[in-house]
């Protein structure tokens, strides 16, 4: 350790953070300092992206340990998680890099549970929607591949990396083709119920009718993911995605109550791309359904007064054989 005589006290502000826990092609979202004449001197600020031929220079010169802020150890923990996951594999054909991107997503999603919404998080997310658009623009009937697995333990981190897949294949049967609004609908989709981190276990879980106190906690969820990206840079839509998913076209949805006028085109994709995949999921109160019986269930239940009907049909497009 090269951290002996000159190192710094490490008080409760600042931890000990191992080189070898910098990944190669990364970027750290918070601060690294290094000790020089038992002072704490930054060496890399928030931003800072690693590469191979560094992070072997610092082991060298033997920098094994630099020192993060305390405060920061949140941030560190998902910065790791995130790096971590494999690369979308882009040789692949779309209808097994869509399964690669399902699992990837769920592993993604899981993280963003267990951890902090950080900068790494986000960036992880953005570049997984780039790959989610990439993938479907391809070859949009791809997303036909998705499991739609059956153990209802993992539905919530499967679920938002489906929305995101059957909303880009909507949009773009609906003739969208402009990539950066593609990724930004993948984005608000992958986000989308990033407020249910507020709502316990038991109850996402729970088998019986919810209570009206539980019913409120769970309302609660898109306002409560809305407010956790505020401090995020995520643009218009898909923070729009996450505060409405729950709107219908009768203005009888919630958070807002907004009516087919007042939501954007991208928000009523996702609607029906959530409503579709928790459809034809296994949930702990509910079999699933196949997708035949769920267009149906939405053609008849749903369809004009809470979906929109051209979203409607650019699904079942994709979905036709
Ligand atoms: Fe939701
Ligand atoms: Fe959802």
């Amino acid at each position: 350790m090269s951290t002996t005589s000159t190192a710094p006290m490490v008080t409760k502000e600042y931890s000990f953070y191992g080189v070898e826990r910098l990944v190669d092609n990364s970027v750290t979202d918070f601060d690294l300092f290094i000790s020089l004449e038992r002072h704490f001197i930054l060496y890399s600020g928030s931003g800072y992206k690693w590469n191979r031929m560094e992070l072997n220079e610092l082991l060298r010169a033997g920098h094994d340990q630099l020192y993060i802020r305390s405060q920061d150890l949140a941030k560190a923990a998902m910065y790791e998680a995130v790096v971590k996951l494999p690369m979308i594999n882009r040789e692949l054909a779309p209808p097994e890099r869509i399964q690669h991107l399902e699992q990837v997503g769920a592993k993604f999603t899981q993280c963003l549970y267990e951890g902090d919404l950080t900068e790494a998080c986000v960036e992880k997310a953005r570049s997984l929607a780039t790959a989610m658009t990439d993938c479907i623009s391809e070859d949009r009937r791809c997303i036909q591949n998705l499991s739609g697995l059956a153990d209802h333990d993992y539905y919530t981190y499967f679920h938002s990396v489906r929305v995101s897949a059957y909303s880009v294949a909507i949009a773009i049967s609906l003739g969208l083709s402009d990539a950066a609004l593609l990724n930004q609908i993948a984005l608000g989709a992958l986000f989308h119920d990033v407020g249910k981190k507020d709502v316990p276990q038991s109850l996402l879980n729970k088998s019986g009718p919810l209570t009206d106190a539980e019913w409120k906690i769970m309302r609660g969820h898109p306002e409560a993911g809305f407010g956790r990206l505020a401090e995020s840079v995520l643009s218009h839509v898909p923070r729009e995605i996450v505060l409405h998913h729950h709107e219908r076209r009768n203005g009888l949805g919630y958070p807002h109550g907004l009516d087919k006028g007042s939501l954007l085109p991208e928000v009523q994709i996702a609607t029906l791309a959530d409503i579709f995949d928790a459809l034809t999921s296994a949930r702990s109160y509910q079999s699933k359904r196949s997708r035949y019986e769920a267009l149906d269930f939405i053609r008849h239940k749903l369809l004009k007064e809470e979906v929109c009907p051209d979203s409607y049909r650019a699904l079942i497009s994709c979905l036709a054989a």
